[in-house]
Parts: structure tokens; C-alpha cells; sequence
């Protein structure tokens, strides 16, 4: 069983790093870890229904809200910023614990008018209250550090080390090559031999979506007759991982494990991947079978 970090009753305890105690809120998705002391539910027209029965004790507090954003992203969101609203109101200050941002991947516009929506996702959360979000693994950051971004202050945090670890267990006295999946990974791999596949993507097509696909993968570095974990910050349709699989694979690499910081798993995913490689795990940034590594202690780090 997980290690929960929430005090006796739940609602004051943790505190992390930030010098005063703060009230802890916590959404019924984090239930994994802590203990919920947020009601959200639906109306029978499918309005959302928010109750914080300890709002009060929150006035003019500092706040720690832990709130996933993924799955149901848009309903997440708007939950989000109906409790971040509700503690504007009475003086908050709010620092949220979402691990995974979705729309983060959004933050360039490849279409005249497209909406950026990883810089107005942001700006969202900072304008309905929020202080600080702390995530880990946010797509437009290649490090753990603190930066701005659009409104929104935002403290990154990075699982590839327990990733790495995790691997470890899997691979036991096997020695193994740590590979990134692509450029995007890099900052994952560069303290262990700093190895990623060069990916180039075609020319944009014209989609409705702004997307390019991708063109080639290529190995620059030797693999043959070597184990390899093949990591990145994510899994969503699986294509990119896929791909990288079947290129280390075509460059005669020994056992396969693959490893992923967001295991979003869309489609069948999760078993055409299984069914390539040794062994596929993610972390717990986003519920899944194959999240087997806690953010749990990363958190309890910052305390
Ligand atoms: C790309 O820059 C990311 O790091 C991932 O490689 C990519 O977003 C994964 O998407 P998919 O699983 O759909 O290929």
C-alpha cells in the first residue's frame, strides 16, 4: 500500500517547502494518494457540482489544491476553475498540484488563428487564482526548475531519474543503454550518455488539426546486440514509441523496456506496445495499469 502524506483529519498538514503550514484541499481523483476533502459531482442536466465542506477554514490561508487534469481534461478544467474562483473570492493563495498538464504540447501555432492553447490553458489557471502550479515533466520545460509562462508561475518537477531506477529493478545486473525517444527526451538522458533517436516530420498537409506527422527516426548510435530503455515524457497514441521501437529494434538492439513519464495509453496502445518490447511502465502523473512508479515521493521531497 502507498504511503499517504495527509495529516490525521486531512485538511492541515503538509507543507511543501514553502515555510508556512498550508491548508491541504484535495480532488476526489488524487484518492490514489491522499484522502478527499473536495465533493464534485453533477446536477442531473450535467452541471457540474463543487462543495468544499472546509472553504471556511481556507480564507485568507495558503492553499495546497491537488487536482489531476487528466482523464476528461475539459471537465477537469472546468472543475479546476470553479474551485480556484470560489478561493479567490475569500483570499486564498492557491498552489496546485496537477501532475500532468494537458494542452501543454499545444504552444506553438502552426495555423494562421490557431489558438495556443498551452499558453491560454495558463493563463486560465493563473487568472482564476491560482499562485504557483506544480507539475512535472510539462512538455515546453527541459529541466526541473521554476519559470513563467504566460501568467501562470510554474514549478517543474522531473521523474526520469525514478523512471531510470525503476528500469534498473527490471533489468537487475543486465547492463542497458538509457535512450530518449526523441530531442523532446533529451533532457531525460542527458546525465546518462545523452543518446536520442533524430526524428524530422513531414511538411504539414493541410490537416483542420495543426499536426505534423512524422517522416523519419534515426539510431546515430550503437545499440546492436545491447539492452536499451527507451524513455520519453509521454505515451499518448503510441505512434512516435512505436516507431522508435521498431528503429532500435532494426538496430539490432537486445531487450527492449520502454518507459514513459505520462502514460496516457490511447487506443490500444498499451498492448500493441507490450506485445514489442520487455516490459512498458509509466508513472502515476496519469492512472493507468502501467503506472508503476509514485509520484508520491517527489512530492514528500519538497516537504
Ligand atoms: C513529442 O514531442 C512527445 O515527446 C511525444 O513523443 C509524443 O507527443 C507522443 O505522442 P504519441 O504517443 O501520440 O506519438
Amino acid at each position: 500500500m502507498r504511503l499517504k502524506i495527509s495529516g490525521p483529519k486531512g485538511i492541515e498538514g503538509w507543507n511543501p517547502s514553502l515555510g508556512t503550514k498550508m491548508i491541504k484541499l484535495v480532488s476526489p481523483n488524487f484518492s490514489d494518494l491522499f484522502e478527499p476533502n473536495i465533493e464534485i459531482g453533477k446536477f442531473p442536466d450535467g452541471n457540474t457540482h463543487i462543495r468544499i465542506p472546509d472553504i471556511k477554514a481556507c480564507a485568507g490561508k495558503e492553499v495546497l489544491l491537488f487536482h489531476r487534469l487528466y482523464p476528461d481534461q475539459n471537465t477537469a478544467f472546468f472543475e479546476l476553475l470553479l474551485i480556484l474562483e470560489a478561493l479567490k473570492e475569500i483570499k486564498a493563495q492557491v498552489t496546485l498540484v496537477a501532475p500532468y498538464l494537458p494542452y501543454a504540447r499545444h504552444d506553438k501555432a502552426l495555423l494562421e488563428g490557431e489558438i495556443t492553447s498551452a499558453q491560454v490553458t495558463c493563463n486560465l489557471i493563473a487568472r482564476a487564482g491560482c499562485d504557483k502550479l506544480i507539475t512535472f515533466d510539462c512538455h515546453f520545460f527541459d529541466e526541473e526548475r521554476e519559470m513563467q509562462f504566460g501568467d501562470l508561475l510554474i514549478q517543474n518537477l522531473s521523474m526520469g531519474n525514478e523512471l531510470i531506477a525503476y528500469a534498473r529493478q527490471i533489468f537487475g545486473s543486465e547492463k542497458f543503454e538509457i535512450v530518449g525517444l526523441d530531442k523532446g527526451a533529451a533532457y531525460l538522458v542527458k546525465d546518462h550518455g545523452n543518446q536520442y533517436l533524430k526524428k524530422s516530420r513531414k511538411a504539414y498537409e493541410g490537416d483542420k488539426v495543426g499536426y505534423r506527422h512524422i517522416e523519419e527516426m534515426t539510431v546515430d548510435f550503437d545499440v546492436a546486440g545491447r539492452n536499451v530503455l527507451l524513455i520519453d515524457d509521454m505515451i499518448s497514441t503510441g505512434s512516435t514509441m512505436i516507431k522508435g521501437i521498431e528503429k532500435i529494434k532494426e538496430a539490432s538492439a537486445s531487450q527492449i523496456v520502454v518507459a514513459a513519464v505520462h502514460g496516457l495509453f490511447l487506443a490500444d496502445s498499451k498492448e500493441q506496445i507490450s506485445n514489442l518490447v520487455e516490459a512498458v511502465f509509466s508513472t502515476d502523473t496519469v492512472l493507468s495499469s502501467l503506472a508503476s512508479v509514485s509520484i508520491n515521493n517527489k512530492l514528500n521531497q519538497l516537504a
